[in-house]
């Protein structure tokens, strides 16, 4: 059975889900945040330690602007109202992306990442303003910087997921077969989930059915 310490989500297809229940797409983004109270839930459950969230792309600025003020707002007050409870469940909050949103944003991000710093049970990687491209050119700028050896761990180590193991498993929903920018690096082996149902119609079932498929899986590396 395999050990799962690392599960990575790509959140996918709220907006369609606002959509097709004859409301808006901002309705699938307020349903699709329950979603992922439940699946912090079920991955403290599992005793899994690292749960990464992609839940705002470098290229989802180029949505609307009420649906990206949207998206704030909710994540504004989910950090205003739940950051105190994560920080008791001993849950650690570190941001992944470039952090540069409003100066109240920017604040309230660094001070729930200071705030749950020390905590063990389960780490939360958020993925904000995040792409795996500009990440990746990141690191090679810092390496560059201070000129030291490019190969596998310096480069793992200046990525914004430093400290981090790799994803054992990348689950994407929506029904959509693509990586987005998410990862690019640090998925070189995790195993893959594609998942019909949009995100706020995937449900702890569905999460554990696909935790209990990876743990059958034979993982071998490049071995035979
Ligand atoms: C992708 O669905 C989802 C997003 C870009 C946002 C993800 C946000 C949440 C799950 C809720 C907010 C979370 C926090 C932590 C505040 P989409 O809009 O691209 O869906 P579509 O493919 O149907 O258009």
């Amino acid at each position: 059975m395999n050990h799962i310490r690392h599960v990575a989500i790509i959140m996918d297809g709220n907006g369609r889900w606002g959509i097709k229940h004859k409301k808006s797409r901002n309705l699938g983004h307020r349903e699709g945040l329950k979603i992922v109270e439940q699946v912090i839930k079920t991955t403290i459950k599992n005793k899994i330690k690292f749960l990464t969230l992609y839940a705002f792309s470098t290229e989802n600025w180029k949505r609307p602007k009420k649906e990206i003020n949207f998206l704030f707002n909710l994540l504004e007050n989910f950090l205003l109202n739940k950051i105190t409870d994560l920080n008791k469940q001993n849950i650690k909050l570190k941001i992944i992306g470039k952090k540069n949103f409003s100066r109240k944003i920017n604040n309230l991000l660094s001070v729930s990442e200071k705030k749950t710093m020390k905590n063990k049970r389960l780490q939360i990687n958020l993925a904000l303003n995040y792409g795996s491209k500009s990440e990746l050119i990141n690191a090679f700028k810092l390496i560059q910087k201070n000129k030291v050896k490019i190969n596998e761990k310096n480069i793992s180590k200046y990525l914004f997921t430093n400290n981090t193991p790799d994803p054992d498993l990348l689950i994407r929903t929506g029904n959509t077969k693509r990586l987005s920018n998410f990862l690019l690096w640090q998925i070189a082996y995790s195993e893959i989930f594609f998942e019909k149902k949009l995100w706020p119609d995937f449900k702890e079932n569905d999460y554990n059915k696909i935790l209990e498929k990876f743990k059958k899986i034979k993982r071998n590396y490049g071995n035979i």
